[in-house]
């Protein structure tokens, strides 16, 4: 009887062990900052604040290395990238492309939504981001983005202050109106 208890007392101990490690190893200590602006699990309700839930991990790393070394820049997101060691940017990157994003508070106009799907066609923006802005890679999954966010980036790409694009959004932003980009915004934000 005794040693049965020892035992069990054991594996509770181990059990205890086992779920501090496991449960919290996908969570890792930086995130807490980042859900601050990110919203919680990367879900983001700041306008210009972009989600991170469910992004490409590739896409994410390449981003917080873009940040710290300077290539992209903002003045809330770039100080936060600082510091970061590349296990670090991994582990952030892994964390946040295996949460679920939701979207559901975006209320799309569907006239908007109509001329904004007409005008990713005509662009061939699924070229790269793929049917449905679903992503691959180092480019990003767009759908369900922050609206307020989708319109801003484009307008940074276009006014050509984001330029760690390769050219790639600098010349497609180039042939958008503003109408265009609040009709994609729509189209897209919409997306699951
Ligand atoms: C003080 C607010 C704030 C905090 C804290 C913060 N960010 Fe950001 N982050 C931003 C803003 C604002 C942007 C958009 C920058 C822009 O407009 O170019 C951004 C952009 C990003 C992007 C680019 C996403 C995309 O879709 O292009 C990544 C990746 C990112 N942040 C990761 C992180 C990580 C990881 C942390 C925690 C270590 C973090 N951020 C902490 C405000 C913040
Ligand atoms: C030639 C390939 C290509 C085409 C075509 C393209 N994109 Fe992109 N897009 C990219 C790449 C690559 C990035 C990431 C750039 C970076 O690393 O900063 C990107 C980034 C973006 C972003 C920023 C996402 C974020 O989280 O910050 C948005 C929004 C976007 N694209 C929308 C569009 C729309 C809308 C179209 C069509 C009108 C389009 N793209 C067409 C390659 C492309």
């Amino acid at each position: 009887m005794k040693n049965l208890s020892a035992y069990g007392s054991r594996l509770l101990i181990g059990a205890m062990f086992c779920c501090t490690a496991l449960c919290f190893a996908d969570m890792p200590e930086q995130a807490a900052v980042c859900v601050a602006c990110h919203g919680p699990n990367g879900n983001s309700s700041m306008p210009n604040t972009p989600s991170l839930a469910g992004q490409n991990a590739r896409y994410i790393y390449l981003q917080l290395r873009d940040f710290q070394e300077g290539r992209r820049q903002n003045a809330m997101m770039s100080p936060m990238a600082a510091n970061l060691t590349r296990d670090e940017m991994r582990a952030l990157a892994t964390y946040f492309s295996e949460q679920k994003l939701s979207n559901k508070n975006f209320r799309a106009d569907p006239e908007k939504v109509k001329l904004g799907l007409a005008k990713a066609e005509e662009t061939l923006c699924a070229m790269c981001h793929l049917g449905e802005f679903r992503g691959q890679n180092e480019i990003p999954k767009v759908a369900g983005q922050n609206y307020d966010y989708i319109v801003k980036t484009l307008l940074d790409f276009k006014a050509k202050s984001r330029t760690n694009d390769a050219g790639n959004m600098t010349s497609v932003a180039n042939t958008l109106s503003p109408t265009d980009i609040e009709n994609l915004a729509h189209y897209i934000a919409g997306l699951n």
